[in-house]
């Protein structure tokens, strides 16, 4: 398992060129089963989950050929059939569930494996109950045997309105894929309206699907019989961007952000002017530079976005460390999403947690320390941590930061991080 180590502080400068978005891709990807015409994707992160995704799909019967930089890829579908998306599949990627729609959807039946990914949610793991008792709602039948979900459908879904219980990511997106070849109208309410699931819906109406967004969280869909060959651009990456963003902030750097829309973090950003940070936006870059004096800002709360994303919090939460005084973040996506605080309590962090509230107390000095990544952000915030200690640190477990950032350690050592990678 490789390590990364970093000897620090490090003040960064200069210009970061943000990656694709993995969670764009995701859906996207699982989203070409339901096409018989090529598709051509742009833009594709090079990183651990998109592999995972695109192995999965070749399992399932697609041909995969990518570009020689990797980043554009086209899908064309071969005559072999396959329904099965394997334990091995998925264990490491939480998105795999996301096959299960479009398989529903274009073969009428799928076993799909429970998916793997970060544990983010304690003993309740990280349950598909959405995903299944909406997909019900348009036809489906599935039973539970030996961790596989058996689904089944007699004819075509048929359309339904559905309202989500709670507003889920990975839901919405299930769903908008299956309704896209259903018979008729879904109406779906509650919906999660991330960006990347408008990057999904735009290219599935990029293909001749018939998906409209009505008011600020309902999705009207009427299902088409075909989806059209298609060629298509996928967004920058959110939380890269956001993660950049903070570690400017932390270190009291200045960085030029390029490949990402300002409009989509706006939250975000508000929070790191909040902190003192200056940020500067333009059509598709962001300047941003690290105040003097970073300020505490007590009443965060992770939302759904429009909200303060939750795979931006570990990260915040190293950035309020430094800050001058006492903050405070609620967690509210996930139960348990603050298993780096305990790793930055290594690191001399003053972090108290009481439900799902930490309490920050600020003006820390960080020093160099042994670190194990535990999931995908919260790796991403042990470096951004290191990056700021005095000393050396050792992070271990990057893989974690594989599945989610695209060559992060050399993005890191362009804007002048000494951090270098330990491979075993
Ligand atoms: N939930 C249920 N039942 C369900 C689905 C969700 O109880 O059937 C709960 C979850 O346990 C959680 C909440 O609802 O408490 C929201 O989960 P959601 O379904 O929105 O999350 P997801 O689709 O599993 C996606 C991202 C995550 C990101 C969350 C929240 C992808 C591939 N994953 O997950 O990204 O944290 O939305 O924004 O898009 C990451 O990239 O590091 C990552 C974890």
């Amino acid at each position: 398992m490789d390590k990364f180590l970093i000897k620090g502080p490090c003040k960064v400068n200069g210009t970061v060129n943000i990656s694709g978005s993995k969670n764009a891709a995701l859906p996207i990807l699982a989203s070409t089963i339901l096409f018989d015409k090529p598709v051509i994707l742009e833009n594709l992160p090079r990183v651990k989950d998109i592999d995972t995704m695109l192995s999965l799909l070749e399992s399932l019967g697609s041909k995969i050929v990518l570009s020689k930089n990797k980043r554009t890829v086209k899908i064309t579908k071969t005559k072999k059939k396959n329904f099965v998306a394997s334990y091995s599949s998925v264990k490491t990627m939480r998105a795999g569930v996301l096959v299960l729609g479009p398989m529903i959807a274009k073969h009428h039946k799928s076993i799909t494996s429970f998916p793997g990914g970060c544990v983010l949610n304690g003993n309740s793991g990280r349950p598909i109950n959405y995903h299944l008792n909406t997909l019900k709602k348009l036809g489906m039948q599935y039973e539970i045997k030996k961790g596989y979900i058996f689904a089944k459908t007699k004819a075509k879904l048929k359309g339904n309105f559905i309202k989500f219980p709670k507003i889920s990511v990975g839901a919405t997106e299930n769903l908008i894929m299956a309704a896209c070849l259903a018979k008729g109208k879904t109406i779906l309410k509650n919906c999660a309206i991330e960006p990347e699931i408008k990057d999904l819906t735009n290219f599935l109406r990029s293909a001749g699907a018939k998906i409209k967004w009505v008011g600020k969280r309902t999705c009207e869909i009427i299902g088409v019989n075909n989806l059209k060959e298609t060629k298509y651009s996928i967004m920058g990456d959110r939380i890269e961007t956001g993660t950049f963003c903070i570690l400017a902030a932390l270190t009291k750097g200045n960085l030029l952000i390029k490949n990402f829309k300002p409009k989509l973090i706006q939250t975000e950003l508000s929070f790191l002017k909040k902190v003192g940070a200056s940020v500067k936006t333009f059509k598709n870059e962001i300047q941003i530079k690290g105040p003097k004096q970073i300020k505490s800002i007590n009443n965060i709360s992770t939302k759904e976005y429009p909200g303060f994303p939750t795979d931006l919090q570990a990260q915040f939460m190293v950035l309020l460390c430094k800050a001058n005084g006492i903050s405070k973040i609620t967690e509210k996506i996930f139960q348990s999403r603050f298993i780096h605080v305990m790793e930055l309590q290594r690191l001399g962090a003053k972090i108290n947690i009481k439900n799902n509230t930490a309490t920050i107390e600020g003006n820390t000095e960080f020093k160099g320390a042994e670190l194990m990544s535990s999931d995908l952000r919260a790796s991403a915030a042990l470096v951004l941590a290191a990056i700021s200690a005095k000393g050396k640190s050792i992070v271990s477990r990057v893989y974690h930061c594989d599945r989610g950032y695209e060559k992060f350690e050399d993005k890191l050592k362009r804007i002048g991080v000494n951090i270098k990678r330990i491979s075993s």
